[in-house]
């Protein structure tokens, strides 16, 4: 009831995109214009934002989803790692914060990494950010170059392609255990993790796989939790945005 009070509030209510912006940039007028037209509308739309002066400036889907993981953040945030960091604005916001000495976004989309490439060469604070092409696996083999494991890591919207691969990867393993293993190894504090967890949810292109059809009994919200569960406390908070939110704290 409480969860689908605050959805339905969170649609409606008044939003200030300025109180949500990303500010520390500078110069952003001089971005490509390819890159200022794609971060405002391209895949995924949840994600887009505008560049504007000094700042990006969220859409409210995307405002709204900052403000709603924000709050599952440490107090003082020291380190954030993005395990699919898209269109960069989670790992910008928050290595704005003066507390956080760290924050990697890894993604495998070659089009998102150069756009955050971009960006990063405006930002007051770019020495705190890293963003890298790398699977999960491939950073788990080197965390330590990246300056050990992260406080806090955001898995969002990206669950399904991890476990059942996509265009731009494979599978990183058909093995929920596997998957929250190497999640493990780069995180030694918080997972804020939000993601599609039945196969009814998850996009139609990977439903009508084969791979889908072969895998998709073992793509539920009880094997995927309870995989969890071997490396995280799993706290279940109420379903947000159509999917649920767990706190994964390690163990
Ligand atoms: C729906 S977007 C979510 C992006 C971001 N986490 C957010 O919530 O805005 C899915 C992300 O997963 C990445 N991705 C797609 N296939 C992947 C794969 N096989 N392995 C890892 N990441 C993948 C995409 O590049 C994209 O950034």
């Amino acid at each position: 009831m409480w969860g689908t009070l605050q959805n339905l509030w969170d649609r409606v209510k008044p939003f200030d995109c300025a109180t949500q912006s990303c500010t520390g940039f500078h110069d952003l007028n001089q971005l490509p214009a390819e890159i200022s037209q794609s971060v405002s509308d391209s895949y995924p739309p949840n994600h887009n934002y505008s560049v504007v002066d000094d700042r990006l400036l969220p859409s409210r889907k995307l405002g709204t989803r900052v403000a709603h993981f924000r709050k599952y953040y440490p107090r003082q945030l020291t380190s954030l790692l993005d395990l699919s960091c898209s269109k960069g604005f989670f790992v910008f916001d928050a290595a704005r914060e003066s507390t956080c000495e760290r924050a990697l976004g890894i993604d495998l989309c070659d089009k998102t990494l150069a756009t955050c490439r971009q960006l990063k060469q405006h930002f007051e604070h770019s020495e705190r950010v890293s963003i890298e092409k790398l699977s999960l696996a491939e950073l788990a083999c080197q965390i330590d170059a990246f300056g050990g494991t992260f406080e806090t890591a955001l898995l969002v919207n990206t669950y399904q392609y991890l476990f059942f691969g996509s265009p731009i990867a494979p599978a990183l393993s058909r093995d929920h255990c596997e998957i929250f293993r190497q999640i493990r190894r780069v995180c030694h504090g918080r997972v804020i993790f939000h993601n599609r967890v039945t196969l009814n949810r998850v996009q139609k292109h990977i439903r009508e796989t084969a791979d889908g059809a072969e895998w998709g009994r073992f793509y539920t919200p009880e094997a995927i939790r309870s995989a969890a569960s071997e490396f995280f406390r799993v706290t279940e908070l109420p379903v947000w945005g159509g999917h649920p939110v767990w706190l994964l704290d390690a163990l």
